[in-house]
């Protein structure tokens, strides 16, 4: 078992029947919607999952979790998702994947955000993970240049045939290298001044517990 799979199954068995439960994005994410898929079916657990991009609902609705729509939902009991960074005081960076704006408003919406990842994502400060920024396509250049003035280098991301990658939500991503993010808080506050910019991949004070797994099956558990 790798600790990504540790720190998901653990996560899992936090899922109560009758809840609304956020599907979170990535290969750990995935581990984490497998093991719920597999609960629903011993235990006969009741849940509507709501995913946080295309990726995961497709995931889910072929392992047969019932799902809503957002638009459905106030409020959610628990979201599980994996993070590409998480510091001492469980600040994230997200977005690796692509899926940070689904991801943060549903994080929002969410009662407890349980993070789970294994021990290669934790570290002391936050930045050595590239920053994701979602940007609005028209005037992305403007966008870029100001970003530049903010950080070492802010990289488009784009496909293998180089067109820039567009997510779920119809936006850009720039890539941020910032190391480290000294004020993690203060600098999303920052980001989000420029009126191009439609997320940041920072989740500053959202996390109400980390789990994070060991390839020897272990997990350690942060609140
Ligand atoms: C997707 C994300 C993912 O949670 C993050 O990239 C971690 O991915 P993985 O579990 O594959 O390491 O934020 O937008």
């Amino acid at each position: 078992m790798t600790g990504k799979e540790a720190a998901a199954r653990k996560a899992v068995g936090y899922v109560e029947h009758g809840m609304t439960l956020g599907l979170g994005t990535g290969s750990t994410a995935t581990f984490a919607i497998q093991a719920l898929s597999e609960r629903l079916l011993l235990e006969k657990l009741k849940i509507t999952g709501v995913p946080t991009s295309r990726r995961s609902r497709d995931l889910a609705l072929s392992l047969g979790i019932p799902l809503t729509d957002f638009a459905n939902v106030t409020r959610l009991d628990l979201t599980i998702d994996g993070a590409d960074e998480v510091d001492a005081n469980l600040n994230l960076i997200k977005g690796g994947g692509g899926a940070l704006v689904q991801e943060k408003i549903v994080a929002a919406a969410s009662d407890r955000l349980l993070i789970i990842c294994d021990e290669s994502k934790v570290k002391p400060q936050l930045g050595e993970f590239p920053l994701p920024v979602a940007v609005i396509p028209f005037g992305w250049q403007s966008t870029h240049l100001q970003l530049t003035s903010l950080c070492e280098t802010a990289t488009l991301r784009v496909n293998l045939d180089n067109t820039p990658y567009l997510t779920d939500d119809h936006l850009y991503i720039l890539d941020l290298h910032c190391n480290p993010i000294i004020d993690p808080a203060h600098f999303e506050k920052t980001l989000r001044q420029i009126p191009g910019v439609a997320q940041v991949g920072l989740f500053c004070g959202m996390t109400s517990r980390l789990i994070i797994g060991f390839e020897d099956g272990t997990v350690e558990e942060r609140s």
